[in-house]
């Protein structure tokens, strides 16, 4: 089959692919196509092809249509203002389907909403898909979208195609993976694909008006066959629900891959770390969405000599390498979707300098002179438009917490030499972390490997603004997984510690971070952002030590912790005691809610290694 057999599907018109004049486009991916377009009856077909000038082309109908507003202050900018009802990923309504139930959902488990990942039987998806796909692109044009996950024909890499009915998941597609004729000309027959199908569920029927931002947040559905390489997503425009190689392919389909196929896919940042003497490391770090992942991958470093440059913010796909013996990271993604406030010239320099070309913003005020404005932006400017469209009253938030830029890795000043790597590169560290407002210290470092997945099982973290969450409720969070893991929560953690038990390979050492602990005023012990430096180069420091006690470390019962002379406070005046500050009442209770959440989630699935752990700590708290 051949690319022009497409402009012949059902007779609808088909827009022709540009250059070169054929694509031989394998049968599988064909049918997926016809099937999709049978299902959901758009008007009109679009193969997308990834050019300048069919992204030019789309950016001008979104704006004709109102969905797009162009930001003359900058260069090749635009701003998109969403439904207010769809405006952050929903987890409640976001499920993973397997003819076993078991495969997702621990044993012993204690209905306890949004614990752990949603399941639904092949019964009743079929069903809700039934109420849902047919018919629900009507009036609309159906893109395909071929994107690689990975640099397109790494051994690496993942291929998806994509059929949306949204020009505006087309577009930021586009900046987020590799996309277009570039896939197409790779595949065979025989390369496997994820059938990725979304719609945005509004079809547009006769003398229906056209919402601005057609969404359906009443019948949202996000579903993932994972055993059929399949994701069906319906009713929200969002990023996260709709981009659907980020958090559905790259994190919950990856995640089942990487169970299989012995390898993880993970919801981490990856950086590259310089200290002044030119040595240089890779260090991952998992943190829950809207909790620094972002921010720490692009940090501009408080410290002189130091450098750090980034290789992704918020996926990792992560395997041993033979050769090395080491854990070898890659960057599935293309770019960068990132928390727009809080960023400024002081907190985020390089996200800055990325932000202002080639970039869609979502949900971000406007002012009167075209440009954009969030809380934490900097000066307030005068006419500013909030993220509802409405002049600012200077009260409610101009830019929703959770409003977003999307824009391209290449554009940000400190893309690591290796980021495209299709090797990926080395890891010597992996840091877990949250927002903890309480109790927990700026950092701590586990004392084996199982101790370290441990750490990672047992996280926590304030809930934030890129979920439906309300409130700042502390939740349970197991390796900034808990809204992305693909399958059985206890098979994860078993699968983590078997890395452990690998001969002939060398572990990353495993930290876990927070920059978020407040004082009794309810401010920030700890100054952040490019000072968190401080505790990358006692991380750094700590790779080439062994012995949990050394000049600059000493044991706690919860992990190693640094000594106060061995960590560089040089410039900077912060509470030491009070950010190391171990309440035995606290970490008490931390680790009878850490028992009670793995008892009533994971049941006789969590790891016996992890009730050990549990139990060690438990022990040596007693004597705090
Ligand atoms: P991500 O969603 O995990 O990538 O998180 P981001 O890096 O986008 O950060 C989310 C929010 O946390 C933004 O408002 C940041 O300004 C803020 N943030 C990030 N790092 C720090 C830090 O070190 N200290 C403080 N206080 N806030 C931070
Ligand atoms: P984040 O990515 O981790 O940068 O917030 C989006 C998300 O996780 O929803
Ligand atoms: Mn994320
Ligand atoms: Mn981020």
């Amino acid at each position: 089959a051949q690319a022009h057999y497409l402009s012949t599907l059902h007779g609808l018109s088909v827009e022709p692919l540009r250059e070169p004049p054929l694509v031989t486009v394998p049968k599988k991916i064909t049918q997926f196509i016809d099937e999709a377009s049978r299902v959901c009856t758009p008007s009109n077909i679009h193969i997308c092809d990834g050019s300048e000038t069919e992204y030019n082309n789309l950016i001008n109908l979104m704006v004709q249509q109102n969905m797009a507003a162009p930001l003359p202050k900058y260069q090749n900018c635009y701003l998109t203002r969403t439904d207010p009802r769809d405006v952050a990923r929903v987890e409640s309504r976001t499920i993973i389907s397997t003819s076993n139930k078991h495969d997702v959902v621990p044993n012993g488990f204690n209905p306890h909403k949004g614990a752990l990942p949603n399941w639904m039987s092949p019964e009743e998806l079929e069903k809700q898909l039934g109420d849902r796909f047919p018919r629900c692109m009507e009036g609309r044009t159906m893109y395909v979208i071929p994107f690689s996950m990975g640099p397109v024909g790494s051994p690496l890499s993942k291929i998806g195609i994509q059929c949306t009915d949204s020009p505006y998941v087309a577009v930021s597609m586009r900046i987020m993976t590799r996309m277009g004729l570039d896939v197409l000309k790779i595949l065979n027959e025989d390369t496997p694909f994820v059938k990725c199908l979304h719609s945005v569920g509004a079809p547009i029927t006769p003398g229906s008006t056209r919402p601005v931002w057609p969404c359906n947040p009443e019948n949202t559905l996000i579903s993932h066959r994972p055993e059929s390489n399949e994701i069906l997503s319906y009713g929200s425009g969002y990023g996260g629900n709709s981009l659907l190689g980020k958090k559905c392919l790259a994190l919950r389909l990856g995640s089942y891959m990487a169970h299989k196929e012995d390898w993880l896919a993970e919801h981490m940042l990856i950086l590259g770390i310089t200290n002044p003497q030119g040595v240089k490391k890779y260090v991952a770090a998992a943190f829950p969405s809207a909790c620094g992942k972002t921010n720490l991958a692009m940090m501009t470093p408080n410290l002189p000599g130091w450098k750090i440059e980034c290789v992704g913010d918020d996926i990792a796909w992560m395997r041993f390498n033979p050769n090395t013996g080491m854990l070898h990271a890659i960057n599935p993604e293309n770019g960068f979707f990132g928390v727009a406030p809080g960023t400024s010239k002081k907190t985020n320099p390089n996200a800055m300098a990325s932000i202002f070309q080639d970039t869609i913003f979502t949900n971000v005020a406007s002012t009167n002179d075209g440009g954009v404005y969030w809380e934490g932006m900097g000066e307030k400017p005068e006419g500013v438009v909030d993220w509802h469209g409405n002049d600012w009253d200077g009260k409610s938030n101009a830019a929703h917490p959770n409003s977003r830029f999307c824009t391209p890795a290449r554009n940000c000043p400190i893309m690591d030499a290796s980021w495209e790597d299709p090797e990926g590169v080395p890891i010597s560290a992996i840091l877990f972390g949250g927002r903890r407002p309480e109790g927990v210290p700026l950092v701590y470092e586990a004392y084996d490997w199982d101790h370290g997945v441990y750490i990672g099982a047992s996280m926590r973290s304030e809930a934030t603004a890129a979920a439906e969450h309300q409130g700042k409720v502390i939740m349970h969070d197991p390796f900034a997984m808990r809204p992305f893991v693909g399958y059985n929560m206890g098979q994860y953690f078993d699968h983590w510690l078997s890395f452990g038990r690998k001969k002939h390979v060398q572990l990353p050492k495993i930290f876990h971070v927070n920059w978020f602990r407040k004082d009794s005023n309810g401010s920030f012990l700890w100054p952040g952002f490019g000072d968190n430096i401080r505790v990358l180069e006692w991380i750094m420091k700590r790779m080439e030590e062994s012995s949990p006690e050394s000049e600059i470390a000493k044991k706690s019962p919860i992990g190693v912790i640094p000594t106060e002379s061995g960590f560089n406070l040089d410039n900077v005046s912060v509470d030491w005691n009070e950010l190391f500050r171990l309440d035995k009442s606290f970490w008490a209770k931390e680790s009878s809610d850490i028992q009670k959440y793995f008892n009533d989630n994971l049941g006789h699935d969590l790891p016996p290694q992890i009730r050990n752990q549990l139990n060690l700590i438990q022990e040596r708290i007693q004597k705090l």
